[in-house]
């Protein structure tokens, strides 16, 4: 890893003297390899770099491993509830990190015993999840979505592909109903058979009710108890709309972070040699792929955040009481005080993507968004064996956000897929 020596650009500080210097998130060339861009931010400013958020809100954006390792298994001095935040009076109603940041009434805002009955309830819901069952159900909608651009020997695999699936996983997880449709028609052929007008065929209506209604029958004896029913049926007793608002949680948080890994690594395994002579002959794994791609690319780049709960130290900066804190979970991940050489293509999981502490990544999570992402990436490669980018490597653009890690596009192509 070169230091790229770039200067950072910088803005007045917003009246606090701590925050002279500070460096805009916003502004940072997100498109560059993020390890360098870090390196050069903790050159100029440390483990915790003072930064100004949009509309130039100062926060601190904490780079170093330990220093994150630090925050996040210290709850008692750096919390959830965004509340306690000193900045409220300087945030307009339509600031653009208001979804990420306003409290709201989830797992994600609370702490302490509230904290860990909420997050235990999703534990456990997450650890009912059958992974063997869940992986043959994201291989069934792999092959659905495949199916509809097999054909075409051309695809836009973001829209087409990396986020449809984790989404369609995630709600078939929480035993969403499939769409209506499969009930209309029912009624329509129970209406023909029963009482058929001039031109109906009321044997097939029949015939297709029967169908239907047997379809039910093994539906029903078939169906696993899913998240929701497990979150709503658990001893802590959560209302409703306490189950609402985790499940909005659990289902966001299982797509965005799931469907970049997906992307991330299929690029990876599209552009880097050491998987190349089509991907499936080459020499590293699509597992290497996807444990390298969360320590070098990792979809959640920063995370907001921790609130200060008292006045503090951190990478020899004084921290006020409800000072902000941005999680710089990629820049943790390459801190070179642990990788004091160079990036050797880590085979340990001890990266910081899924965060750390009582408000990490609930632990079955990140082994159900495995089989989630492995199974996507795999199915794809293995239907679709000489797939090649539609575009120079070169001509793949990041998306320039500052907290998510994801292309704009990933255009291929390969032999249509005739049936
Ligand atoms: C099935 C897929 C997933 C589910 C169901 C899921 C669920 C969740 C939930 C419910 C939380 C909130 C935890 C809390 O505040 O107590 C969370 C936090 C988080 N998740 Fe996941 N997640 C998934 C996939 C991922 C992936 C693929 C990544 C990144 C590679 C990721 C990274 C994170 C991070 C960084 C946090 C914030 C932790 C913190 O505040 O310290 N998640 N996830």
């Amino acid at each position: 890893m070169t230091d790229t020596g770039s200067r950072l650009p910088h803005a007045p500080g917003p009246g606090c003297p701590a925050h002279a210097g500070a460096v805009r998130l916003g502004g940072l060339e997100y498109q560059q390899t993020p390890a360098q861009l870090y390196r050069t931010l903790r050159q100029e400013h440390g483990a915790v770099a003072p930064v100004l958020l949009d509309g130039d809100i100062p926060a601190w954006l904490v780079l170093g491993y330990a220093e994150v390792a630090y925050v996040t298994g210290h709850d008692e001095l750096f919390a959830r509830d965004s509340r306690r935040w000193n900045q409220w009076e300087n945030i307009p109603a339509d600031w653009p990190l208001l979804p990420f940041v306003g409290y709201q009434p989830s797992v994600l805002f609370t702490e302490g015993e509230e904290h860990r009955r909420r997050a235990g309830v999703i534990t456990e819901a997450l650890e009912g999840v059958d992974q063997f069952q869940l992986s043959r159900d994201c291989r069934q909608l792999a092959d659905r979505l495949i199916a509809s651009f097999a054909g075409s020997g051309r695809a836009e695999l973001m829209s087409m592909y990396a986020h449809a699936l984790p989404m369609r996983a995630a709600v078939q997880m929480c035993g969403m109903p499939h769409t209506g449709e499969a009930t209309v028609q029912l009624v329509e052929d129970l209406r023909i058979s029963l009482d058929a007008a001039e031109g109906d065929d009321p044997v097939a209506a029949y015939t297709r009710v029967g169908e239907r209604i047997r379809q039910l029958v093994e539906e029903k004896r078939e169906r696993r108890p899913d998240v929701t029913s497990r979150m709503l049926l658990h001893p802590a007793g959560l209302t409703d709309e306490e189950v609402v608002q985790d499940l909005i949680s659990v289902i966001a948080a299982a797509q965005q972070p799931t469907a970049n890994w997906i992307c991330n690594t299929l690029r990876l395994l599209l552009t880097d040699e050491r998987f190349a002579v089509s991907v499936s002959g080459g020499r590293l794994s699509v597992g290497e792929a996807l444990n390298e791609v969360l320590w070098l690319d990792t979809p959640t780049q920063n995370f907001i955040g921790r609130w200060a709960v008292r006045d503090t130290q951190l990478g020899g900066r004084l921290i006020r009481a409800g000072d902000c804190l941005v999680l710089g979970l990629a820049a943790a991940n390459t801190d070179p005080q642990i990788w004091p050489d160079s990036f050797a293509g880590a085979e340990s999981s001890a990266h910081l993507s899924f965060s750390s502490g009582e408000h990490r990544c609930p632990y079955p999570a990140p082994l159900l968004a495995d089989v989630i992402a492995r199974t996507a990436v795999e199915t794809l490669l293995e239907r679709l064996p000489d797939l090649v980018l539609a575009v120079e490597p070169e001509q793949l653009t990041w998306r320039p956000s500052v907290w998510m890690r994801g292309l704009h596009s990933l255009p291929v192509e390969f032999t249509p897929v005739v049936r």
